[in-house]
């Protein structure tokens, strides 16, 4: 559930009028609703009610510095995947050790700034990262918490990009090597094992991957106990999907930390939740307005000043955000229609085929379900700055990031002399 609905035909977010946001800020720009974001981490963390158990919000998702002091706020930890990831979060005053630290590729610098901030733990994705944090935690004489991330080999049945754990995928440490990296990492000097992680995918719409994926894990915390190793937690990742469209519905938080919690019973272990699109995706729209309309031969172009720069998705996975028009109108006809953005590309699109109102040229279109791989995912080409973000609670609204100004875009480049 969430804030944005129509008031007398006029799109809100909360109570303020998204027009009235677009006269003052300009367009494109993304709208968060604070009560939503509230809401969704507490139902989100109110579903694993007593349980032992941490939230680690995705920074990735959406990496906004006003919405990550507001999680903060509200206890939650957080998933960083680099260095930018890992000053945000200490920049809204997020303690060491609610950090996760996950990615492939960490770096030296990442690696030692991470040890720095005394984390909660590395998800540890090689042997060779082991190794490499063994070393730099004993340079600076500490000892690194880790996690390894173990790669269950399950399908998670989702767009083909954002599967990790499959056995094809770069992500993790296969399942059958565990057993032997762990006692590799139990024997190092430098790194302490204290967890076991997994993620296996975003936007995953039923439960059985993420069961399946448990039961294998399970059977792996217990062995390595058996063999000395007493992990204390247990992180499964983020995943749990959004309904893009009124044909998905992927299982309310509460059937998704049902499934996990019986499955884990018996288990004393603190489980460790990394959430990112179903916190944040619903929480925010994307404000564009029709720049023209064209009347193609087989259908009519929405040609709007959004485009794949500010919102990547739909170019990318093909994905589906719903359309609306912020003025509504009862006596529109609808029309295939594709909308599209100003940069030159054939996919450049926010949507393609779709039934929609007649759009005129000045209007304002909301693009809904992007608060999440949004503006964090977007860029500036085309020599585009970026869109202004705006937050909103009740009555009231602020910009939390202003819209980039074409100075900003080359104030750091240099002819070459
Ligand atoms: N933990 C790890 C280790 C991850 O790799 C991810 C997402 C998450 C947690 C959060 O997953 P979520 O709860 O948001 O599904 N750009 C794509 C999604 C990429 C997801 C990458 N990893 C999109 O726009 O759909």
């Amino acid at each position: 559930m969430d804030y944005f609905r129509y008031l007398d035909n006029r799109l809100h977010c909360e109570q303020v009028p998204l027009d009235q946001i677009a006269q003052q800020v300009g367009t494109p720009f993304y709208c968060y609703s604070q009560a939503t974001l509230e809401r969704h981490f507490d139902v989100f963390n109110n579903a694993f009610g007593t349980s032992d158990h941490l939230i680690c919000y995705s920074v990735k998702a959406n990496s906004a510095l006003a919405i990550l002091d507001l999680l903060a706020r509200r206890g939650s930890g957080f998933d960083i995947v680099s260095g930018g990831e890992l000053e945000r979060v200490r920049r809204v005053g997020c303690p060491g050790n609610r950090v996760v630290f996950s990615g492939v590729g960490k770096t030296e610098t990442e690696i030692l700034a991470a040890l720095e901030q005394r984390i909660l733990m590395f998800n540890v994705e090689s042997h060779s990262e082991l190794l490499r944090i063994n070393t730099l935690a004993g340079r600076l004489g500490v000892q690194a918490p880790i996690a390894l991330r173990i790669n269950p080999d399950v399908d998670p049945i989702t767009h083909p990009y954002i599967s990790t754990g499959l056995k094809r995928n770069k992500f993790g440490i296969p399942h059958t090597q565990a057993m032997e990296i762990y006692a590799l990492a139990a024997s190092l000097d430098h790194v302490q094992p204290i967890g076991l992680d997994c993620h296996i995918g975003s936007q995953l719409t039923t439960l059985d991957p993420f069961v399946d994926a448990l039961k294998r894990v399970k059977q792996l915390v217990i062995a390595l106990r058996r063999a000395g190793i007493p992990l204390r937690y247990l992180d499964l990742g983020g995943g749990l999907g959004i309904p893009y469209d009124a044909h998905s519905i992927p299982p309310h938080p509460e059937r998704y930390a049902e499934a996990l919690l019986q499955e884990l019973d018996g288990l004393k272990i603190t489980l460790i939740l990394e959430p990112g699109r179903v916190i944040v995706g619903n929480a925010g729209i994307l404000v564009a307005r029709v720049e023209y309309v064209k009347e193609g031969e087989e259908k009519r172009f929405i040609i709007t000043d959004a485009g794949m720069n500010d919102l990547i998705r739909p170019a990318l996975y093909d994905a589906h955000h719903t359309i609306l028009p912020v003025m509504r109108r009862f006596d529109r006809e609808e029309i295939l229609a594709d909308v599209v953005g100003p940069i030159c590309e054939t996919g450049d699109f926010l949507a393609r085929d779709r039934m929609l109102p007649t759009f005129h040229s000045g209007e304002l279109l909301a693009v809904r379900s992007a608060g999440a791989y949004g503006f964090s995912m977007s860029s500036n080409y085309n020599s585009r700055p970026r869109a202004a973000e705006v937050m909103v609670s009740q009555d009231r609204f602020a910009v939390i990031r202003p819209r980039e100004t074409i100075h900003q875009l080359m104030e750091q480049e240099t002819l070459f002399a």
